[in-house]
């Protein structure tokens, strides 16, 4: 066992809010975190907010304030959702700090006095429609090796590769849309294959790390690790890079470098030995990163090559997650199942999504699904119908309906109870290892044979006439509650405290004292809920909210300086006009009166419109595949009035009904309030 342990998850882009994505990840590392805890190892979660770039920049100058003043408010704002979600770091500090600066120079340093910074002239975009040089998050086009398109400047979501902007494949600038121009300027790189060897020998010997990651780690070592580009031209929100005027550390060179500063900040807080984390030796120290699929290359390549190059430790594991999804689709934007944690917040309690989490997620990178269906499945099945059920039933028999005090358990019991304490064993390994769903499985799979043998014996019918007997029974599911109240502490520490207090434990639980059982004779408490039932519908509410969360982002600009994603395409907005263009355009206020399908015209339908005082006209419209004709009689809608009227086939076509929708099938008719005035003029 090492001395000490040292576990970051991914930081946070101070950009955006923290979303279930975020909390997949959050989640997996408190709960391995606690479970390392319990276990009695010396374990801290350093953690942070990754604050620089320029989308901060860019998105502060929307606001109207400075970018110190934006990520002091994201700071706040992630330290409140993970606190309000039970994650347990120990410190959650700033990329934009004086701890950061300091590592960043140090290492910078002592990199460039080895030689492993290199500086060369390179043609870097500029957006003409911009007037600065483009951060590689302002560039899209298409992954130079996947093909995938819309991908950023920087490396590819779909292949996980990254690049030079300036190989992506019909580049363009992602702020304006507008094109892009090559100029020279001078930047600063780490020439990775210098470290090929040291990045072999940590790939294959010296760190854990999932085997798929593994194995397309070394197809990128075998096709040549190239040159990382490290520096950044102003206007830049970051530090400038000590000895280069004008040039700022990229920010992918200073976020990692976040985990050291917040273990510094921790370490002066509290008295801890900083070397002893990052100038050791990994058999003394272990440092354990959690992070998501898409930044292995940085945590693999780069991060280890900068450590080793400048002394201090490499991370001993790398463990990586894959992508949450919702109902077995991307999260959309357009369809609310982008759930920020806040708005799960305002809906559901934090402890059904970390025992969601948990009971689904192992050490695999696979995709995770957050089905709603499943989620209520699991957790009123599983959380509140067998492991809740299991305390429920038995302590509030034993101090409601008999003497409140625990007994000793007949052999049947004391059978039971000695495989509860041998399954138990396994589970502080399984935590160890990222397998919560495993240990979970434990938990509920004692709950299941306790339960089994409390029903067959039915205790409630012993009550009166057999009270000790009745007393033993339930006293088996008392004592298997604590063991499963250890399983489940470092997923639910609320239900854990609860159990602590109900069984009158004197120690707080872990797992080396969850095998000793409630002595004979202890008088028991109240029992207090830990589980209801979650309402399905629930879940509408947080889609419903979702949507209009995102659709107030849009409004603000905010958006987390990404484009939302949609998946529908609408044509190219037209070229500009001036108001004059719309002056010639007559549109009116028109009522449907009637409407009918056109013999001979599959698509059309013929309507009958009320102009007010202007009278009545009579449109052809196409819409005859989206409506079905006594559907639109009645609606108010937009007329383009002084269109020249159309002679057709079944009659005079007099004006045009507007409508937006990309196919024949998919159309809506622009329909005004039912204030509006047949004949009124649209302005
Ligand atoms: O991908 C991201 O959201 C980054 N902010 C993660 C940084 S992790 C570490 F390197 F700081
Ligand atoms: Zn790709």
């Amino acid at each position: 066992m090492a001395k000490r342990v040292l576990v970051t998850a991914a930081l946070p882009y101070a950009n955006g809010s923290i979303h279930l994505g975020h909390m997949l990840e959050a989640v997996q590392t408190d709960v391995y975190v606690r479970a390392r805890k319990m276990a009695g190892e010396d374990v801290i979660f350093a953690w942070a907010d990754d604050t620089h770039g320029s989308p901060i920049q860019i998105r502060a100058q929307k606001e109207g304030i400075e970018p110190e003043t934006l990520i002091e408010r994201a700071r706040e704002e992630h330290i409140r959702d993970y606190q309000d979600f039970g994650i347990g770091f120990d410190i959650f500090h700033s990329t934009h700090s004086e701890e950061n600066r300091k590592h960043a120079s140090a290492i910078f340093e002592a990199m460039e006095k080895r030689g492993d910074i290199i500086c060369r002239e390179i043609e870097q975009y500029w957006g003409v429609e911009d007037g600065m040089f483009l951060a590689d998050r302002f560039i899209k086009g298409t992954c130079p090796f996947c093909k995938t398109p819309d991908q950023y400047g920087d490396g590819c979501e779909s292949c996980g590769r990254t690049y030079r902007p300036t190989e992506l494949i019909d580049a363009r600038s992602a702020l304006s849309g507008g094109a892009l121009e090559l100029r020279k300027s001078e930047h600063l790189f780490v020439p990775l294959g210098r470290h090929q060897e040291f990045l072999e020998g940590w790939v294959r010997e010296k760190a854990v790390l999932p085997e798929a990651t593994r194995g397309y780690l070394e197809t990128w070592m075998q096709e040549g690790l190239k040159d990382w580009d490290i520096s950044r031209e102003a206007p830049y929100f970051g530090f400038e890079i000590p000895g280069h005027p004008g040039k700022y550390f990229y920010v992918w060179f200073d976020a990692p470098i976040g985990y050291i500063s917040a273990t510094d900040k921790l370490c002066a807080e509290t008295g801890r030995d900083f070397d002893a984390y990052w100038k050791s030796t990994p058999a003394d120290t272990e440092i354990v990163h959690v992070i998501g699929k898409d930044i292995v290359y940085f945590h693999c390549l780069f991060w280890p090559a900068m450590l080793e190059a400048s002394g201090y430790t490499p991370p001993s594991r790398v463990q990586v997650h894959g992508w949450l999804q919702v109902n077995g689709e991307k999260m959309s934007k357009s369809k609310g199942t982008f759930i920020l944690a806040r708005t799960y917040l305002d809906h559901l309690e934090p402890d059904y999504l970390r025992y969601y989490l948990a009971a689904k997620l192992g050490k695999g990178q696979d995709d995770f699904d957050l089905s709603f269906e499943d989620f209520v499945g699991r957790v009123n099945g599983d959380l509140v119908n067998k492991l809740a059920n299991l305390a429920s039933r038995t302590i509030k028999f034993l101090h409601g309906k008999l003497d409140g005090t625990v007994a000793a358990l007949d052999e049947a019991g004391e059978l039971l109870l000695a495989r509860a304490r041998e399954r138990l064993a396994e589970v502080p390994a399984l935590y160890a290892d990222f397998e919560s769903a495993r240990a979970l499985r434990v938990a509920q799979e004692i709950a299941e044979e306790v339960n089994g043998y409390v029903t067959e014996k039915a205790p409630w019918k012993l009550a009166k006439s057999d009270p000790e007997q009745a007393k033993a029974i339930v006293s088996a599911g008392v004592q298997a509650t604590k063991i499963v109240a250890a399983i489940l502490k470092p997923v639910l520490p609320a239900w854990a405290e609860k159990v602590e207090r109900m069984l009158k434990l004197e120690a707080p639980l872990s797992f080396a004292n969850a095998v000793e059982p409630v002595p004979v004779g202890t008088e028991i408490g109240e029992y207090e809920t830990l589980a209801d039932r979650v309402d399905p519908k629930k879940f509408e509410a947080i889609v419903e909210a979702s949507k209009a969360d995102m659709a107030e982002a849009q409004g603000d600009g905010g958006d987390d300086g990404e484009a939302a994603s949609y998946d529908y395409e609408v044509e190219a907005l037209a070229e500009e006009v001036s108001i004059d263009a719309f002056g010639g355009i007559d549109l009116r206020v028109a009522e449907v009166v009637a409407c009918a399908p056109v013999e001979g015209a599959r698509k059309l339908l013929q309507l009958t419109l009320d102009v007010g005082p202007l009278g009545r006209r009579n449109v052809f419209s196409g819409i005859s595949k989206s409506y079905a004709p006594e559907e639109l009689v009645g609606k108010k809608v937009v007329l383009f009035a002084n269109l020249a009227p159309r002679k057709m086939r079944f009659g005079l076509s007099e004006g045009m009904v507007l409508a937006a929708g990309a196919s024949d099938d998919a159309v809506t008719v622009l329909e005004l309030d039912p204030r509006a005035k047949p004949g009124e003029k649209i302005t």
